[in-house]
């Protein structure tokens, strides 16, 4: 661990920003280790002042785990693992702008997503996170325990409809495909701090396991408010070589369209991680 390095939160539930880290650079063990730790703490973490080259992002990344090649949207030329989250100026969409967690509809979802702002507007298209330790722990015993016994169904198969009037560009494979489906706890235990947390998403649980989508949807709402109350958020204001790595494990995250005219571009990688537990 590294004493010499920053990490100061920014709200009560989560998020933290570090100082005092090149990600350009090579990271030693100990840098990697107080990186991690305050990821495992705070949920997300945030750079400032970054310059990085795709090679330089994912070398990163790959400090944490395998990355991610995605079929949903077109990779950056060369580099299959690196994502275009991208508004134009004329655009009316987004990605990300319902709370969720990154590929729950993966048998391996996202263990964390690094994002790296590369052009963005002076103001608006903040990212909101949530922690979902806090909006588990915040539950009811009674609410707790009936929760952990359900498991429930994660698919991609809206994302079609919810591409309408964004910029990002659909991977040219994407409809040659089936949609991805997985099954996970309701419930699950981060497999590094062995905490629970709430793991329901509104883009991708379309219902419990063994129940009908009408059965699901009173509950599945109401745990979808829950999730995201203000009092387990924190907001992220971006600049250019901003960074930000959310844990997908334990937090959700929102990105804001309020904004128009401007275009925000930035790179995202995205680390595979465990079958939820
Ligand atoms: C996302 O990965 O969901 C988008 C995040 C953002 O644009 O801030």
């Amino acid at each position: 661990m590294r004493n010499d390095i920053a990490v100061n939160p920014i709200a009560g539930a989560c998020g933290a920003e570090i100082d005092g880290v090149d990600l350009s650079q090579p990271m030693d063990d100990g840098t990697f280790q107080t990186v991690e730790r305050a990821l495992l703490d705070h949920q997300v973490i945030f750079f400032r002042n970054q310059t990085l080259t795709p090679e330089q992002q994912k070398a990163f990344g790959r400090r944490f785990g395998e990355l991610r090649v995605s079929d949903q949207y077109q990779p950056i030329d060369g580099h299959p693992e690196i994502l275009e989250i991208v508004k134009e100026p004329d655009a009316t969409g987004i990605v990300g702008n319902l709370w969720h967690c990154d590929e729950s509809f993966m048998e391996r979802p996202a263990l964390g997503s690094i994002l790296y702002m590369i052009e963005c507007p002076d103001y608006g298209g903040d990212t909101m996170f949530a922690n979902q330790y806090a909006a588990y722990e915040a539950l009811s015993p009674s609410m707790q325990e009936m929760l952990s016994s359900l498991r429930a169904v994660y698919s991609d198969g809206t994302l079609g409809q919810r591409n309408k009037g964004r910029s990002m560009k659909v991977h040219r494979d994407a409809d040659k495909r089936p949609s991805y489906e997985a099954v996970h706890p309701v419930v699950r235990t981060h497999p590094q701090t062995g905490r629970k947390c709430l793991f329901v998403h509104r883009p991708y649980t379309i219902r419990f396991d063994g129940m009908t989508e009408a059965e699901s949807a009173p509950l599945l709402e109401y745990l979808y408010a829950h999730a995201s109350r203000p009092e387990f958020t924190c907001r992220f204001r971006w600049d250019v070589g901003s960074v930000a790595f959310w844990d997908n494990r334990c937090a959700q995250h929102y990105a804001l369209n309020d904004y128009t005219g401007v275009r925000r571009y930035g790179h995202r990688i995205t680390i595979v991680g465990d079958v939820p537990h």
